[in-house]
Parts: structure tokens; C-alpha cells; sequence
């Protein structure tokens, strides 16, 4: 089983209108909600491809109980943790006309320290019987940076691949504490390291403690760098055209799932480099499939095709 966990779950609600005018009353048909939040972005997509997963996440309030009845009708196995905190909303507005999106993320209510410490054991007790974990999205208010690397480097310690996809103080935190995998997109990067280069700042992740680092660059692919082999760009001869919101999850999806079979990605064996290639190649053809899909947690089938037009290269760097 490949275990998800998302800290901070939001119950995603979406409107259409053909053109939104801030300050005015629109008319539009009825809107959607979903279960949402990084890590259940991440067990969508793995789900789909036929991966046994577990989403572990919290709920409450009625925002809550409207999280829980969306998942189950997904069909995602999953744990929920009930706590006093009202799951946070995030509110999207397209704009049809723009082809535009209006996102308002809620911060969402600081849970109790008894939740936080019922959360975080919960995870360590089902990661530890899990193949792999992604722990994906940001931190709850009342859920610290250090409850985030004690609960990696727990998992870590026990022999459990962790892939990690969060910003900030929390992105850091899961860099000293081992993280098998960590996945900034470059903005991300930027703001933690305050290096404008990716290669760069990757490194300054690797040196604090992480395995690997996936670096994601939109339009522009992504980067696969671990401590003793050269880095290697991925990326599609062209750029395509939809929605980008969840790519970056579904790079996570792709990393997980390799993690998942047990290889070692960091490894000196011909096996090892091919499986750095590939999962450089499935983690760009699952990111750029979703970018075609309407809705973050889904892969387009064109996947498997882009798989075969994805270009992977090792990037020459100069050491002197
Ligand atoms: N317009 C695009 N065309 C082709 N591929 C794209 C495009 N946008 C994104 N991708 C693919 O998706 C990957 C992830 O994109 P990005 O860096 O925007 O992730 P992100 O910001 O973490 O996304 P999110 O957090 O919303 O899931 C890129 O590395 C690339 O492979
Ligand atoms: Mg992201």
C-alpha cells in the first residue's frame, strides 16, 4: 500500500461564469466540491493507475462531512481523523470566457495539540507498514515544521520512502531530515534557498539532508538531482495548453509509485541510473497528462504517448 497524507485537506468548490467583473453579482449554475488537498490529489491519480493507496487526512465540521462522502463516492481508500477544526474551503472561479481561474484558499482553523499528536502518530503507524508515503501540501496552522521532520526522519529511520511536496519552513525541515524525495516546483526553490537557480538551490536541499530533489518548472520540465550523479533535465518538445493546477501532484504520483517498487534511486548499479531516467520521464508525462485534465488528481490517458516524446538529459555541470 502507498500511504497519502495530506495535513491540511480543503473541500475544493468550483463555479463556472462565462466572465467574472469583481464587484458585481453573477449568475451561474450550480457549482462542484471534492474532496481536496495535495495528498488526496496524489491518491486520486495513483488510484487511477492501480495502485493500492490510503489517503489519510482529517475532517470536520460540515465542510467536513462533505469532504468524507465526496471521497467515498471516488472510491479512495482512506482514514480520516475527526477533529474540532472546521475543514478549510478553497473557492475557484473560472472564468469561461478568460479561460481564467480566481482561487480563494482558506487558511484554515488551528487544530488542538492532542490532534496534532493523534495526526502524526497516525501517520508514523500506517507509514510504517506502507511501501511508500507522500506527505504533500502545507501545514495545518498548530502543526509545526519539526512535527514534519520528526515524522519524516521517523519514517525514514524505519526503512519507509518519503516523498515530500510542501513549502516554506516545512520544505527545509523535510530536506535535515532526510527526505527520500522532495519536490519543490522552482518558486518554491527560490523562496526557501533564495537562489534564482534551480540547480542551485536543489543542491542546498541535497546538502541539508535529502536523497533527491525534483525540481518542477511548468512549461519547462523538471529536474532530477541526487548527491553523486550528474543532474538530468526532462521535458516535452512542446508545451501543451489546460489547467497546470495539480501537475506538480501528479509529479509526486510518479515519484511515489517508483519509490514504491523499492528501488534505490541514489544507487551507483546501471538499474539504479535507469530507474533515475525513467522516473525523470513518467514524473514529466504524468505532470504534463494532467495539465490536459479539468481537474487537479487526474491523468489524461494521452500519458502513455507523451511518455514516448519526453526527451531526458544528463545536464553537464560546471564544478570549477
Ligand atoms: N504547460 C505545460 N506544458 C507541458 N507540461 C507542463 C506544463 N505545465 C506543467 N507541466 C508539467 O507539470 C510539471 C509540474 O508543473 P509545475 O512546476 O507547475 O508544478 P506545481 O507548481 O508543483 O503544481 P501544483 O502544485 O499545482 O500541483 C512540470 O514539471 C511539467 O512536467
Ligand atoms: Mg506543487
Amino acid at each position: 500500500m502507498i500511504l497519502t497524507v495530506t495535513l491540511n485537506p480543503a473541500l475544493d468548490m468550483t463555479w463556472h461564469v462565462d466572465a467574472l467583473t469583481p464587484g458585481a453579482t453573477h449568475r451561474a449554475p450550480t457549482g462542484s466540491s471534492r474532496a481536496g488537498g495535495k495528498g488526496v490529489n496524489v491518491a486520486r491519480v495513483l488510484h487511477a493507475q492501480g495502485h493500492e493507496v490510503l489517503a489519510l487526512s482529517t475532517v470536520g465540521g460540515a465542510n467536513g462531512a462533505e469532504f468524507e462522502t465526496e471521497l467515498r463516492a471516488s472510491g479512495i481508500p482512506h482514514r480520516l481523523i475527526r477533529v474540532s477544526a472546521a475543514t478549510r474551503r478553497s473557492l475557484a472561479i473560472v472564468d469561461d470566457t478568460r479561460g481564467e481561474t480566481t482561487v480563494l484558499n482558506e487558511r484554515g482553523t488551528a487544530l488542538a495539540p492532542v490532534q496534532v499528536a493523534t495526526l502524526a502518530a497516525t501517520a508514523a503507524r500506517l507509514g510504517h507498514t506502507a511501501r511508500a508515503v507522500a506527505l504533500s501540501g502545507s501545514l495545518p496552522p498548530g502543526f509545526g515544521p519539526e512535527q514534519l521532520g520528526a515524522l519524516v526522519a521517523e519514517l525514514v529511520g524505519a526503512g519507509t520512502p518519503v516523498v515530500v511536496d510542501t513549502s516554506g519552513a516545512g520544505l527545509l525541515a523535510a530536506a535535515r531530515a532526510g527526505a527520500t524525495a522532495l519536490k519543490p516546483n522552482s518558486e518554491e526553490l527560490a523562496e526557501v534557498t533564495g537562489e534564482r537557480d534551480p540547480l542551485v538551490g536543489a543542491r542546498q536541499l541535497l546538502t541539508l539532508g535529502a536523497q533527491l530533489v525534483m525540481v518542477t518548472l511548468g512549461r519547462d520540465g523538471l529536474l532530477v538531482l541526487d548527491r553523486m550523479h550528474a543532474p538530468l533535465h526532462a521535458g516535452l518538445p512542446r508545451t501543451l495548453h489546460g489547467n497546470p493546477t495539480g501537475a506538480g501532484d501528479a509529479a509526486v504520483a510518479a515519484i511515489t509509485a517508483v519509490l514504491a517498487t523499492g528501488i534505490r534511486l541514489g544507487g551507483d548499479s546501471a538499474e539504479s541510473a535507469r530507474a533515475r531516467e525513467d522516473l525523470a520521464r513518467r514524473g514529466t508525462a504524468w505532470s504534463a497528462s494532467a495539465v490536459l485534465m479539468p481537474h487537479a488528481g487526474e491523468l489524461s490517458p494521452e500519458h502513455a504517448v507523451l511518455e514516448a516524446e519526453v526527451t531526458v538529459q544528463p545536464i553537464e555541470e560546471d564544478l570549477s
